[in-house]
Formats: C-alpha cells, sequence, structure tokens
C-alpha cells in the first residue's frame, strides 16, 4: 500500500503546471474507438482512471499506444468484442462512456455497470432513458449493462437531472444517427465542450455544447485527427486551495474556467493575479470565511467541494459548505475534525467554525477529491501526517505529490 507522508506547516510557495482534465480525458478516449482512422490525443494525463479505460479499450480489441506519456494513439479499427468485462472497469465511473460510444459506433454495447468514487448512488437512468429515445433496447442482467438497437434514430430528450456523464453519453451515442438529436437540460461543464469539440474534430456535427440545448445532426461515419485536451479546472483548482496559505502559480489554465472558484477565493480575503494562461493566488495574512453551495456549472464543482471546505476550516469565521449534487460527499470531515478542525454536518451541509491550525494524524483517504484535501490540510499542520489509500487520489491527480 502507497501512502504519503507529509511535513507539514511551511506554507506553499511555487509553481505548478496543470495537466490535461481527466474528465474530458475520459470522455475523448472512450469516444476515439468511435472511427476506424488512427485517432492522436495529447495531453492526456496519465492517471489511473484513464490507464483503466485505455486497457479496458485494448481488452475489446482495438490498438493503444503512448507515444509520450501524455499522448495516446488509438485505433477502433480491429474492435472484435462489444463486451467490456474487463475487471478493473467497474471501478471507474467512467466505464459507462463506453455504453454511448460503442452502442454509437456499432448499435450494440455490453458494459459492467460503474462503480468509482464511494461518494453517493451512481445511477445511470438518464443515460439509459436516452439510448431509448434514439431506439435502442436497453436491459440490466448480472451487473452488466447491454444496450442495442437495429437502427439508431435521433429523438428529443430532456434530462431531468443536469448529468455531466448522460450528456456526454448522448452525445456519442447519436452523432451518427439517423436524423437530428436534440439534448435539452443539458450539462454546460467545460469538459462537455471538449468532448463535442472532438467529436466535431473526427466529423461529427454538434452545435450547442456549453448552453443546455446541444443539437447533433447525425453523419454517416467518424474519421482520424489529432486533439489536445483542455487542462484540468480540478486540478488548477486544488492547488488554488492550497495556495489559501501560501503563494502559487498555477500554469497552463484557463482561468476562465476557474472563475466560480477565483470569486470564493476573493471573498475570502486571498489576492489573484491572472494572465492569459496561469493565474497566481496569493493570502496575504489571514483569510476570511464564505458560504458554498456545489452547483452544475457554472456554479461552484462538486470536485472541488472539500478542498474549499479545508482552507474554510482554517479561516477566521464560521462558513457553510452545502453540497447538492451527491449525497455522501464528506466523509473527510471526521479526518479533519481528528486534525483539530471544527466541523459539524447535517444533512447537506457542513457547518465550519474556522481554527488557527490544524495538528498532524494518520489519516486515510476516502475518496479521490476528499483524498486531495487531506493532503492540503496535512501540508498545513504542525508535524509529521500520514496519508493511507492514496491510489485514490493517483484516480485522478498525475505526480501530485
Ligand atoms: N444522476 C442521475 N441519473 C443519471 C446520472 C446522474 O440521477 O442517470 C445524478 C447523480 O446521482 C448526481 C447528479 O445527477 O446527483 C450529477 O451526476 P453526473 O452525471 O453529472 O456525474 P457523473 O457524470 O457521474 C462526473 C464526474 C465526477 C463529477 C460529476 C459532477 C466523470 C467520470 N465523473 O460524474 O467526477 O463529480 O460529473 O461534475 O466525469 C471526480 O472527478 O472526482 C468525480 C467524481
Amino acid at each position: 500500500m502507497e501512502q504519503y507522508v507529509v511535513k507539514g506547516g511551511v506554507p506553499l510557495r511555487g509553481e505548478v503546471s496543470i495537466g490535461g482534465a481527466k474528465n474530458a480525458a475520459l470522455g475523448i478516449l472512450a469516444a476515439a474507438i468511435m472511427t476506424d482512422e488512427t485517432v492522436t490525443i495529447e495531453n492526456v494525463p496519465n492517471v489511473r482512471d484513464t490507464r483503466v479505460l485505455l486497457q479496458a479499450i485494448e481488452g475489446i480489441g482495438a490498438k493503444v499506444k503512448y507515444i509520450y506519456n501524455n499522448t495516446v494513439q488509438i485505433n477502433g479499427g480491429s474492435i472484435s468484442d462489444l463486451n467490456v468485462e474487463y475487471e478493473y472497469i467497474r471501478k471507474i465511473r467512467a466505464s459507462y462512456y463506453l455504453l454511448g460510444a460503442l452502442l454509437g459506433k456499432y448499435k450494440e454495447s455490453n458494459v459492467a455497470l460503474p462503480g468509482g468514487c464511494n461518494i453517493g448512488s451512481s445511477p445511470i437512468d438518464q443515460h439509459l432513458k436516452g439510448f431509448k429515445a434514439l431506439g435502442a433496447k436497453v436491459n440490466i442482467d448480472h451487473g452488466v449493462v447491454s444496450a442495442k438497437a437495429e437502427n439508431l434514430v435521433g429523438g428529443h430528450i430532456y434530462f431531468d437531472v443536469v448529468t455531466v456523464g448522460a450528456t456526454i453519453n448522448l452525445m456519442m451515442a447519436s452523432c451518427m444517427a439517423e436524423g437530428e438529436t436534440i439534448l435539452e437540460n443539458a450539462a454546460k461543464e467545460p469538459h462537455i465542450v471538449d468532448v463535442a469539440n472532438f467529436l466535431n474534430a473526427m466529423g461529427a456535427n454538434i452545435k450547442g455544447a456549453g448552453t443546455d440545448v446541444i443539437r447533433i445532426k447525425g453523419v454517416n461515419r467518424l474519421h482520424g485527427c489529432t486533439y489536445s485536451i483542455i487542462p484540468d479546472q480540478i486540478e488548477a483548482g486544488t492547488f488554488m486551495m492550497a495556495a489559501a496559505r501560501g503563494d502559487i502559480v498555477i500554469k497552463d489554465v484557463i482561468p476562465k474556467h476557474l472563475e466560480s472558484i477565483t470569486a470564493k477565493l476573493l471573498e475570502m480575503g486571498c489576492k489573484l493575479v491572472e494572465g492569459d494562461d496561469w493565474i497566481r493566488v496569493i493570502a496575504e495574512g489571514e483569510v476570511g470565511s464564505t458560504n458554498v453551495k456545489t452547483l452544475p456549472y457554472p456554479g461552484f464543482p462538486t470536485d472541488m467541494q472539500p478542498q474549499i471546505a479545508v482552507a474554510l476550516a482554517l479561516a477566521k469565521g464560521s462558513s457553510m459548505v452545502t453540497e447538492s449534487i451527491f449525497e455522501n460527499r464528506f466523509k473527510y470531515v471526521d479526518e479533519l475534525n481528528r486534525m483539530g478542525a471544527k466541523i459539524k454536518v447535517e444533512g447537506n451541509t457542513a457547518y465550519i467554525e474556522g481554527v488557527e491550525k490544524f495538528t498532524s494524524a494518520q489519516l486515510s483517504a476516502p475518496d479521490l477529491r476528499a483524498g486531495a484535501a487531506l493532503v492540503i490540510a496535512a501540508l498545513a499542520a504542525d508535524g509529521i501526517s500520514q496519508i493511507d489509500d492514496i491510489e485514490y487520489i493517483q484516480r485522478g491527480y498525475e505526480d501530485f505529490e
């Protein structure tokens, strides 16, 4: 078992470069199998989740080649198996993207149900409702989801909840369907736009990504392309929260994607300086409290909730953090309280009384983002902390240490 041992108490100062967006990469790597031609994808974060997905893609017969550490070539021309039962695939939520990609290309897919981080139930009813609206028959049997269609025909789909996964999955499933598909109440995250741009670079006809209505006109075939993934908004945001006790220049970012995070840091009294593709966060003295509620983009991301809670637990005054996307995302709070934080969770809100400092502790990462948040906490604590279960953190951060 790998661990991080963190000697804390020294404010972070320096520069860090941000890699490609994990959650865009997962959609894009799956979508890359939808053409028989070779696709080259740059700025792929080399993290556990992308490696597992690539192994699953190889497992069904596609050719996968790392050109450099962060550049991958995929050729889906040799896919021979529409059953994705690779043993690790259940462990990543994004396994569901292979359902949409294979269904869109071959009109059939069978994928072991997604698991992933333990942050709440992972319903996929909206994905399945969408596949059915395109004419597919959907079955769940022994933990495997199967979708099959004689013919995929464009449909009008209204999502009951704003969902990143179903929006991306339906863009993939419908881009070679007959006629036009309209997705309403679509998610608007930067990685939705990135996956749409990638599919369009392969010859798809998708308009409106980034707004809540996406229109997809079916095309006959997709072709190869070279594409570079956008920077990871959450990796950047994680370092921005670490800077709430230091001075960090975060390079290779799109500042526009970070607005909900910069707004909160400004409310907390941090200083921010911004360039075209970098952002510097400076905490001079004590930071102040604020309230946060997680919402779909452009709201404050649920994937940043634990990290900002750590910064607020060390801020002067009382803060409230409300989680409105996943029901089980406060599991790190007990760990923080063991370090001296004063946080009480009631329902989906954490009530935080800021403390001056944390003390070191032996900790365990409960999931990906909460794990990253505990590292930030350990960096701020006096003494040496040990963090176990860091394989969660390695799912989404490349070379975090
Ligand atoms: N939902 C449904 N039905 C569905 C799909 C979703 O009720 O069919 C609900 C979920 O239960 C949740 C809400 O809708 O309450 C939003 O879920 P969404 O589908 O947007 O989440 P996801 O696609 O499963 C992705 C990221 C998560 C990130 C969320 C929200 C990937 C692989 N995962 O999950 O990333 O938290 O969007 O932005 O892209 C992470 O990176 O740490 C992570 C958990």
